[in-house]
């Protein structure tokens, strides 16, 4: 019988409360993966945890705030404690300025407060799960990291000053990291589109008919669109990918 895509691994989903990270952690336990799941929001990711238990995987539930570092080192502490190691990483929580109350904002108009944030949730905690999930994968002798960017990582967009800045970092920081970790550690982001989940409401509510006009698939991807390319990406199918910015958009960036 063919081997599952994720078969035999151990993965780490951060934001694995919300649209594109519930559907990942789904996708991958039905490919095999034992699953640590973290969220802040602890509630939502019970509930996530509880579904893939009742499809028949395993999923760990760690709540952590990765915006903090002794946080996000006792969560990846807990993981490699109860699953012995640490294969694959899917360093996904973000927000956006629309759920920090910053929708519409031009540069010069977004509060101070609002941007330390973007940067805190959408770069420095993708920073914090790399450095603590390297020290584990480092010590195991591999390992495959994806980070979530975002088109606004590779293009600018009106009114997204904080997210794009952080987006943009993200995918520095992505090929930084690839080439101080190859050939041990293989590191990739996904540079999603326009996605139907919460994190889009503001900008979908604010514009959504400008932004629909402007995909050539004619339809938002659904979060399982994004989930396909992570667990590729988190798979030895990918063995030659590393320090890549992978856009699934529906040929946004293209026009
Ligand atoms: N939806 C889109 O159109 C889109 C487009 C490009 C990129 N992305 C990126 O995809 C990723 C997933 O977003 P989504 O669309 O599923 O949105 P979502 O809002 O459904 O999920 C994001 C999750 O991150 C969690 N989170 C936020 N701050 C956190 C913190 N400090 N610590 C721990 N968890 C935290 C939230 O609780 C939430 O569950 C994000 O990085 C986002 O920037 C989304």
């Amino acid at each position: 019988m063919a081997k599952l895509l994720l078969e035999d691994k151990v993965v780490l989903i951060t934001g694995a409360a919300g649209g594109i990270g519930r559907a990942t952690a789904l996708l991958a336990a039905s490919e095999g993966a034992r699953l640590a799941l973290t969220d802040v929001a602890a509630d939502r990711l019970a509930a996530v945890a509880a579904e893939v238990r009742a499809n028949g995987g395993a999923a760990l539930e760690v709540p952590a705030d990765l915006t903090s570092g002794e946080s996000v080192d006792a969560m990846v502490t807990a993981v490699v404690e109860h699953y012995g190691r640490l294969d694959g990483a899917f360093n996904n929580a973000g927000v956006s300025g629309g759920q920090i109350g910053q929708g519409g904002r031009r540069a010069g108009e977004w509060e101070e407060t609002a941007f330390d944030r973007a940067l805190a949730v959408n770069l420095k905690g993708v920073w914090l799960c790399l450095r603590a999930e390297l020290r584990q994968m480092g010590s195991q002798g591999g390992g495959a990291i994806v980070n979530t960017a975002s088109l606004a990582g590779l293009a600018g967009f009106k009114t997204t000053a904080g997210y794009s800045a952080a987006k943009h970092g993200v995918v520095g920081l992505t090929k930084t990291a690839a080439l101080d970790y190859a050939p041990t550690i293989r590191i990739n982001a996904v540079c999603p589109g326009y996605t139907d989940t919460d994190l889009m409401k503001d900008a979908m509510r604010r514009g959504g008919d400008a932004i629909m006009a402007r995909i050539p698939a004619a339809r938002l991807a659904q979060p399982e669109d994004i989930a396909e390319m992570a667990c590729w990406l988190l798979s030895d199918r990918s063995a030659y990918a590393t320090g890549g910015t992978f856009v699934v958009d529906g040929g946004y960036l293209a026009g």
